[in-house]
């Protein structure tokens, strides 16, 4: 049998890694800055993650929804107070797809209504409806074509006003920073607008938070900055440094019912004890304020650089934009520096390390970078 052949694939075999490093078949070490799509947030084999999803297997890895599983009433008390959003409940699942395809659910279970506001070049993943309210028409199938979702311009009051005025909205769906859009960073005041017609609409604010969440710009939820609290909160990717979880939280005025939500694997007891492990990692070695501390000293350093069009982003959150004939510099990062990145169309260099990223680490990308920079300029010459 062959592979179902949709992803193109770097010609790269990693077969170990430890913290921010990543090492392939022959021995060579590569800088991961990628994470593996925002994916590791405390390290490869971070010692306490291995140990305590290793302890965890060795008392019971699975068992369903139906019995008493103590670890995710845990992970939910940590979650509370790692996120300062202790009355919110928690909802577990196995991906931001099903994250975000559960919060659109339930608001439209909440108000009752149908209509769903996301914004251009958003990504809210592959399910039916999460694609429906992602800007790319390529990876919308027509049996997931809907009438329901209504893209607006990114960060646009006016057109937001009028959307609410003229539509019977259920929800707003929104990245606090837009990830694969290109590190966008949405404006406090208008994550502030949609916290106020909301309110005035009886609409719910969801926060995808599965990419700019959890702890990566320096405040747990990206959409913190704006000082308002979304309803409900989508995360995955960094929740559980690899092993596949995702969850909602959702405020205390939205109330629950049997069988409103479900899963078969949702917050399973492997599941839970890697997101344990990533939280108390998160706590212990204030991982948030090294991301905040660690990316903006990168992101100083990065906008010195003349060739660099733009820098966006926040804490270890980072979008470089470049121009057109620096379309190379990433595949140089990769094989001529073994430096791991990210990319969003069409010239931005993502970068999504893990949140304990090191200065050294980073200085180490950024004389990688220099040197690309460099030969690129006598190259053009
Ligand atoms: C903002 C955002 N939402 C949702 C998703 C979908 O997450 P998953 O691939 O875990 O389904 C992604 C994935 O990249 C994302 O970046």
């Amino acid at each position: 049998m062959k592979l179902f052949d949709v992803y193109p694939i770097n010609p790269i075999e990693i077969v170990k890694g430890v913290g921010s490093l990543v090492y392939d078949a022959q021995g060579t070490e590569y800088l991961d800055l990628y994470g593996g799509h925002a994916v590791i947030s405390i390290g490869h084999t971070n010692p306490r993650y291995v140990k305590r999803l290793e302890d965890q297997l060795h008392q019971i890895g699975f068992y369903s929804n139906s019995i008493e599983i103590p670890l995710q009433k845990q992970l939910a008390e940590k979650l509370g107070k790692v996120s300062g959003k202790e009355d919110y409940q928690l909802f577990l699942c196995n991906s931001g797809a099903e994250a975000n395809e559960n919060a659109l659910k339930l608001a439209s279970f909440y108000n009752g209504k149908k209509k769903v506001i996301a914004f251009r070049k958003a990504f809210h993943g592959r399910t039916s409806l999460a694609v429906a309210a992602t800007d790319n028409p390529k990876i919308v199938a027509p049996v997931n074509e809907t009438d329901n979702v209504i893209f607006l311009p990114w960060c646009d009051e006016a057109a937001l006003e009028k959307a609410f005025a003229e539509n019977e909205i259920s929800s707003v769906i929104i990245e606090g920073i837009q990830g694969v859009g290109g590190i966008q960073v949405a404006t406090e005041s208008f994550l502030q607008k949609i916290r106020t017609l909301c309110d005035q609409y009886n609409a719910v604010f969801i926060a995808d938070s599965v990419q700019c969440g959890y702890g990566r710009t320096g405040k747990f939820f990206s959409h913190d900055f704006a000082g308002v609290n979304a309803d409900i909160y989508s995360m995955a990717k960094g929740m559980g440094n690899g092993f596949p979880i995702g969850g909602i939280i959702i405020s205390p005025k939205i109330q629950p019912s049997y069988g409103m939500l479900g899963t078969t694997f949702g917050g399973n007891h492997l599941a839970c004890a890697a997101a344990l492990a990533v939280l108390e990692e998160m706590a212990e070695n204030n991982l948030m304020h090294n991301a905040a501390e660690v990316g903006a000293y990168l992101m100083e350093e990065l906008k010195k650089f003349e060739q660099v069009k733009e820098v966006r982003g926040r804490g270890l959150m980072i979008g470089i934009e470049l121009p057109e004939e620096l379309a190379h510099v990433r595949k140089e990062l990769l094989y001529k520096h073994h430096i791991f990145t990210g990319e969003a169309k069409p010239n931005v260099v993502r970068l999504l390390p893990a949140l304990n990223l090191s200065k050294a680490h980073a200085n180490r990308f950024l004389q990688a970078f220099a040197q690309v920079l460099e030969s690129s300029k006598e190259t053009v010459a």
